[in-house]
């Protein structure tokens, strides 16, 4: 057993301590868009900090705990906080809330994110799909000694968002008369926001937008065996599509502008599925 699967079940016994819940769903909430959190019915909350060498969020904007609770009266577990590779930590470290979610029965995760818009469609407050995305500006989470219990050493990676989930989520949308658009995410490492000239090389390279952290949970996902779909609320023009400086003040505040259309959806999607 590696070291990394090692701690993870340590963690797993932790929660199982607090709560016997088995999620079917896995939610992670991007930045600003956790009101969602208010319309679970909360069983309990857990603080990262309380598990055993599990990272902690250093991000004022994240609160940093695992929610069980129900929606739709379905069990879910979903990540107040992510953990962030510019927070200093190691990609392994960066995923291991992923894998603890999947080692507690999570089948379907739905990843959300704040991002910069490069398409120019693509204006502040709209949502997208990512229908997939391009990680190779970050180090892949599964370098390393290779978690056989979690998963094969070289994974596929031709269908890391799941077609009928996004399927859903469009239906989802429509039903709302949310619009709702398509594209491909570009992580990056952050934390500082990008050049203009980087965001021309990444238009060049097939990204619609740019954000700091959901390829790497996505691939992690995959290697697990979770079915995943990602949204992403587009909170500003990434760096020089518009003349307004960026800055994780008005990225939050665009977001949570979003977040009550982010929670309907969200929403009519955990009763869809
Ligand atoms: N770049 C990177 N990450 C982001 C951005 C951006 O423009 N907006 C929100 N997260």
């Amino acid at each position: 057993m590696t070291e990394a699967y090692n701690n993870l079940t340590i963690c797993l016994e932790q929660i199982r301590r607090k709560t016997n819940i088995i999620p079917e769903l896995a939610i992670v909430f991007g930045s600003g868009l956790n009101k969602y959190s208010e319309y679970i019915d909360i069983e309990c909350t857990i603080d990262y900090q309380d598990l055993n060498n599990f990272p902690v969020t250093t991000n004022e904007m994240h609160k940093g705990r695992f929610i069980f609770g129900y929606v739709h009266q379905k069990p879910i577990v979903a990540m107040d906080g992510r953990i962030h590779y510019y927070e200093g930590y190691t990609m392994e470290q960066v995923v291991m809330p992923i894998r603890l979610m999947k080692m507690l029965g999570a089948k379907t995760l739905i990843l959300s994110n704040a991002v910069g818009g490069i398409r120019k469609d693509l204006n502040v407050g709209d949502f997208m799909i990512i229908n997939d995305h391009i990680s190779s500006l970050v180090p892949s989470p599964l370098i390393g000694e290779n978690i056989y219990e979690l998963g094969t050493r070289f994974p596929d990676m031709s269908h890391v968002y799941n077609k009928e989930l996004n399927d859903i989520i469009k239906q989802c949308a429509k039903e709302l008369n949310i619009e709702i658009k398509e594209g491909v995410y570009l992580q990056t490492t952050g934390p500082n926001y990008e050049t203009p000239a980087e965001i021309r090389a990444y238009q060049t390279l097939g990204a619609d937008a740019v954000g700091m952290s959901t390829a790497c949970e996505a691939m992690t996902a995959v290697h697990c065996g979770f079915k995943v779909c990602g949204i992403s609320c587009i909170t500003n023009k990434a760096s020089g599509m518009s003349d307004e400086p960026l800055s994780d003040e008005d990225v939050a505040i665009a977001a949570a502008k979003s977040s009550d259309n982010f929670c309907k959806l969200i929403k009519s999607l955990i009763k869809s599925i």
